[in-house]
C-alpha cells in the first residue's frame, strides 16, 4: 500500500473512495461540510434521512455521485461533536477501513485528520491513520493457496492543509515505520512453528541487518552459549532437535559512546511445556511464544527505518521447549550464566530460564536501560485480561516513561508490584532459587525471578502473554508492543534534541 499526503481541494480528487467524518445530531466535520457544499447538500440530505446517526464507528458508503471524480464517499461516524478521545478516534478509523475491504476500491482519500482529537496534533492523527489502516489491511496468506487479500487498496492519500504539510509528513513517516515493524512482527508470529524455527528467526534477523547500514546482526550458536556459561538457556533447548540461536542485533544510530537501550525478546518458537507438558487444547497458540522476539525485530526495523539517533541492542534467545529424553526434568538443577543455581520445578516455566541468561549477557553492553518483552505467564491473562500488557521493573523513572509512551501509542500497560515480600515464594531447598513460585501471583513471581538477574541496571519487564495475539475466530498476532516501544524510542530521541 502506497501512502502520501494530499493538499489539493477535495472536490478535485479522483479516487474510488473518499472518507469524511460526521458527528451526531447531523453535524459535519470540516471536510464533510466542504463536500456538502460542492454536492448540493448531498451529505446533509443523507444525514437528515437518518441513514447514519453519527455514532462513533458507524459508516455509510455513498455511491453514484453525479459528475464527480470521486466514485464513492464513506461517511464515518465520530460521535459527539467535540474533541474525541484518542481511543475513539482509532475506533472510528478502524471501522472506516474495515468497511471498504472491497475488490473494486483501490484508491482512497482519507480526510479524517481534520477532526479534533483530545491532546493530539496533526502528526499524531496522520500517524494513526497509517498505523490503523495498515493494521487492518494485514492478512496472513503465506501458507494459503489463495493469496488474494480482502483489502485490495493500492494507494491512500491523507488530506492535510498546506500549513500542516510538514507535520503530516512527519506523522506519515512515523506511522509507516511503525506499521512496517508491526507487520513484520505479525508475520513472523503468525508463521507456524515448523517453519518459524530458531534457525529461521536467525535468518530473518540477518536479512533485516542486511537492509540497513547501521544495523548489524550476529548469531551465537549453542557452542558459543556454552562457552559463555549459559547453562540455563541451553537446558531448555536440549529437549529439542532444533538448535538454539542467540540473535544479537546492534543498531548504531547514536553517538559512539552513548549507552545503548537493550531490548530482550523471548523467542520460544514453540512451547509445548517440555516434560511438564501442556494440555493439548489451544496448544497451537504456543507458536506465539516468540512474539517478544518478533517485537524486538519489528522495533529495530522501525528504529533503522527512521534512522533514530540512538544506540539500540536487540537480543533474542530463540529455542523450542519440547519433551524429549534429554529434556529438563522437574527437580533438575542448572547453573545460569550469572553463577546462580536454579531448581527447575516446572519445565513449562522455560521463558524465565532463557531470559535470565540474556539479562546477564546484557550487562556486557553497559546498558542505559534493559527492557524485556515476553509471553511469560498465563497468569497475566487472569490478572489483566487482553487489554494492557503487564509491566514490572526496578526503576520508577523507566516504568513511568514506558507508561507515558504506552498512552500516546494506544498500546497500554499496567504496572504490577515487584515487592521484596514476593521474592520468598521462589525459595528452593536445593538451589539458589526455584523457577516457579506456586499458585499465587504468577506474573509477579516470574518477574521476581528475572529481577535476580537484573540487579546491575535499570530494567523493565513487559509480560505480553495477553496482548501479543488474539485468540478465537480472529486468531492472529497483534504486533504489540511494537507501537509502544517505537513511541518510547521516539521520546528518547526527542529528549536528545
Ligand atoms: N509461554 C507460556 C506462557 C503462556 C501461557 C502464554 C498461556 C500465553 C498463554 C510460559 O512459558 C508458561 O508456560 N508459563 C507457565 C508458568 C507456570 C508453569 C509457572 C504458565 O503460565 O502456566
Ligand atoms: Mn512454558
Ligand atoms: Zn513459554
Amino acid at each position: 500500500m502506497d501512502y502520501s499526503i494530499e493538499t489539493s481541494p477535495l472536490e478535485k480528487l479522483e479516487c474510488d473512495c473518499l472518507m469524511v467524518g460526521v458527528y451526531q445530531d447531523q453535524q459535519l466535520a470540516p471536510s464533510a461540510q466542504h463536500l456538502d457544499g460542492s454536492t448540493q447538500g448531498l451529505i446533509s440530505k443523507i444525514l437528515n434521512r437518518g441513514d447514519i446517526s453519527g455514532k462513533n464507528g458507524e459508516t455509510v458508503l455513498l455511491n453514484g455521485l453525479p459528475d464527480s471524480p470521486v466514485q464513492r464517499i464513506l461517511l464515518v461516524g465520530l460521535g459527539e461533536n467535540k474533541p474525541v478521545s484518542g481511543k475513539l478516534y482509532i475506533k472510528a478509523l478502524a471501522a472506516a477501513i474495515n468497511s471498504i475491504k472491497k475488490p473494486f476500491i483501490k484508491s482512497v482519500v482519507c480526510a479524517l485528520a481534520d477532526c479534533e482529537v483530545e491532546q493530539a496534533d496533526v502528526t499524531w492523527k496522520t500517524r494513526q491513520i497509517a498505523e490503523v489502516f495498515s493494521d487492518a489491511a494485514y492478512q496472513y496468506t503465506h501458507t494459503k493457496s489463495d493469496k488474494t487479500t480482502e483489502s485490495q487498496i493500492e494507494n491512500i492519500r491523507i488530506c492535510a492543509s498546506g500549513q500542516d504539510l510538514a507535520a503530516a509528513q512527519t506523522g506519515l513517516a512515523q506511522g509507516q515505520a511503525i506499521a512496517e515493524g508491526v507487520s513484520f512482527a505479525k508475520h513472523l508470529a503468525d508463521l507456524p512453528g515448523n517453519l518459524c524455527t530458531p534457525t529461521f528467526l536467525a535468518e530473518q534477523a540477518i536479512a533485516l541487518g542486511g537492509q540497513f547500514p547501521k544495523l548489524t546482526t550476529h548469531i551465537l550458536e549453542e557452542a558459543d552459549m556454552q562457552a559463555l556459561g549459559m547453562g540455563s538457556l541451553l537446558s531448555v533447548s536440549r529437549g529439542s532437535r532444533q538448535p538454539a540461536k542467540l540473535i544479537s542485533l546492534d543498531y548504531q544510530g547514536g553517538e559512539k559512546n552513548s549507552k545503548p537501550i537493550v531490548l530482550v525478546g523471548k523467542g520460544l518458537t514453540f512451547d509445548a511445556g517440555g516434560i511438564s507438558l501442556k494440555p493439548s487444547l489451544g496448544m497451537d497458540e504456543m507458536k506465539y511464544d516468540m512474539c517478544g522476539g518478533a517485537a524486538v525485530l519489528g522495533t529495530l526495523l522501525f528504529a533503522a527505518k527512521l534512522n533514530l539517533p540512538l544506540n539500540i541492542i536487540g537480543l533474542v534467545p530463540a529455542s523450542e521447549n519440547l519433551p524429549d529424553g534429554d529434556a529438563n526434568k522437574p527437580g533438575d538443577i542448572v547453573t545460569s550464566m550469572s553463577g546462580q543455581t536454579i531448581e527447575i520445578l516446572n519445565t513449562d516455566a522455560e521463558g524465565r530460564l532463557i531470559l535470565c541468561d540474556m539479562l546477564t549477557y546484557a550487562e556486557r553492553f553497559h546498558p542505559d536501560v534493559v527492557i524485556d518483552l515476553a509471553t511469560l505467564t498465563g497468569a497475566v491473562l487472569v490478572a489483566l485480561g487482553r487489554i494492557p500488557s503487564g509491566l514490572l521493573g526496578n526503576d520508577d523513572g523507566l516504568c513511568n516513561d514506558l507508561i507515558a509512551a504506552s498512552e500516546t501509542a494506544n498500546d497500554s500497560l499496567w504496572r504490577l508490584p515487584l515487592w521484596e515480600e514476593y521474592q520468598e515464594l521462589l525459595k528452593s531447598n536445593f538451589a539458589d532459587m526455584a523457577n516457579i513460585g506456586g499458585k499465587d501471583a504468577g506474573t509477579i513471581t516470574a518477574a521476581c525471578f528475572l529481577s535476580k538477574f537484573a540487579g546491575n541496571f535499570r530494567w523493565a519487564h513487559l509480560d505480553i502473554a495477553g496482548t501479543a495475539w488474539r485468540t478465537g475466530p480472529a486468531k492472529g498476532a497483534t504486533g504489540r508492543p511494537v507501537p509502544l516501544l517505537s513511541q518510547y524510542l521516539l521520546n528518547r530521541a526527542s529528549q536528545l534534541a
